[in-house]
């Protein structure tokens, strides 16, 4: 595969494993980050692993005369629309900055690709389109309930895109419906730093077992699971970033647009995933039961056969392999990158 290809929002959890996973196959990509929920550090570290210069520019993709720019210089024909907030609490907090920055980043950057030579956008949806769902596992085909505004702002860019691309036909898209991302790059000098307070499970146990004393919080004992609490699909995030590099193969071979599930198939509840950490580090959490909270949906996991079939991916790595990452990243980086 032969793309000048520009991440946005590559400076961040998930732009900067998927950064490494495309330098590994030749590719030297062009990250734009305007830094808001990353650090500095991700770039350093990036040039490590790489033993390479990154192009970094330090910019909101709104910025669209900057954006114009930096496409026209690096000759890019591919853009990985990663850049936006990801917190469902917070967007329940803040609704109108996550309508703005999330739906503003995708509008921006559809506006200025439209006038350049990049006919490729592979965007960061979610799993939580979906929302309260009956399906298990849940099709690309179901209806979308999303339940929060989060969830809300990623349906409006998938149909966004979608319209657009339909449009314009020469802009091709691949809409990556992303399950529950975990884990963190082999190196163990990247992984999942939150600016902010993160609400994912993984970050959430690790951090509360640095502090003793401490309970984690379930929120909800009494779904209709086996154990009683929620299930989701975690997946290894660098599974889920070589899934990228496959959608973005198979849009540009095909010269069609998709959108698909990126999660194992395989759905674990919150107490399965404390156990494995019980396990794992041969301890015992504390754990508490609390109220089921708004927004929360009761199981959500990935029907993975379309992602199988259209692009030849599948999930490889297991829980082990997750934990196994999370202590490496933890043990280089006990308190992130601050
Ligand atoms: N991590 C998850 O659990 C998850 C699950 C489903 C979907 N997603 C989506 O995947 C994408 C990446 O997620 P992540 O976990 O890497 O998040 P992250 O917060 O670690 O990374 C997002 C990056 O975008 C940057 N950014 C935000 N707004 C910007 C703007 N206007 N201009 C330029 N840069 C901006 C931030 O500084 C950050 O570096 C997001 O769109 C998120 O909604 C994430």
């Amino acid at each position: 595969m032969k793309s000048n290809i520009l991440i946005t929002g590559g400076l961040g959890y998930i732009g900067s494993h998927l950064y490494i996973a495309l330098a590994k196959k030749g590719l030297s990509p062009v990250i734009v980050d305007d830094l808001s929920r990353s650090h500095l550090n991700v770039l350093r570290n990036l040039e490590k692993i790489i033993n390479n210069k990154v192009f970094f520019y330090k910019a909101k993709v709104q910025e669209k005369k900057k954006i114009a720019s930096i496409i026209e210089k690096h000759s890019i024909d591919s853009v990985f629309h990663l850049a936006g907030f990801k917190s469902i609490e917070e967007s329940t907090k803040h609704p109108l900055e996550y309508y703005d920055n999330n739906i503003n980043t995708t509008l921006s950057l559809l506006d200025t690709i439209k006038g350049s030579n990049c006919n490729k956008i592979i965007f960061s949806s979610s799993a939580s389109v979906y929302g309260e769902t009956s399906s298990k596992p849940v099709k690309e085909t179901d209806k979308l309930r999303p339940l929060n505004t989060y969830a809300q702002t990623k349906v409006i860019c998938e149909k966004i895109i979608e319209n657009m691309c339909g449009l314009n036909q020469s802009i091709k898209f691949a809409n990556l419906r992303y399950f529950n991302p975990a884990g963190a790059h082999e190196s163990g000098i990247i992984g999942e730093h939150a600016k902010e307070i993160s609400n994912n499970l993984f970050p959430v146990i690790t951090n509360l077992a640095k502090k003793s004393g401490h309970e984690l919080s379930i929120y909800g004992s009494d779904y209709d699971t086996p154990d009683g609490t929620p299930i989701r699909d975690y997946i290894h995030v660098m599974d889920l970033v070589e899934g990228h590099i496959k959608a973005l193969n198979y849009i540009s071979e095909n010269k069609k647009s998709i959108t698909i599930n990126l999660g194992t198939g395989k759905g674990i509840s919150v107490l399965e995933v404390i156990n494995s950490y019980n396990q794992f580090a041969e301890t015992k959490l504390n754990y508490v039961f609390k109220e089921r909270r708004p927004g929360d949906a009761e199981c959500c996991f990935a029907d993975t056969s379309l992602a199988n079939e259209l692009i030849n991916w599948s999930a490889k790595r297991n829980l082990e392999q997750i934990w196994n990452s999370i202590f490496k990243w933890n043990r280089e980086y006990p308190n992130g990158y601050d």
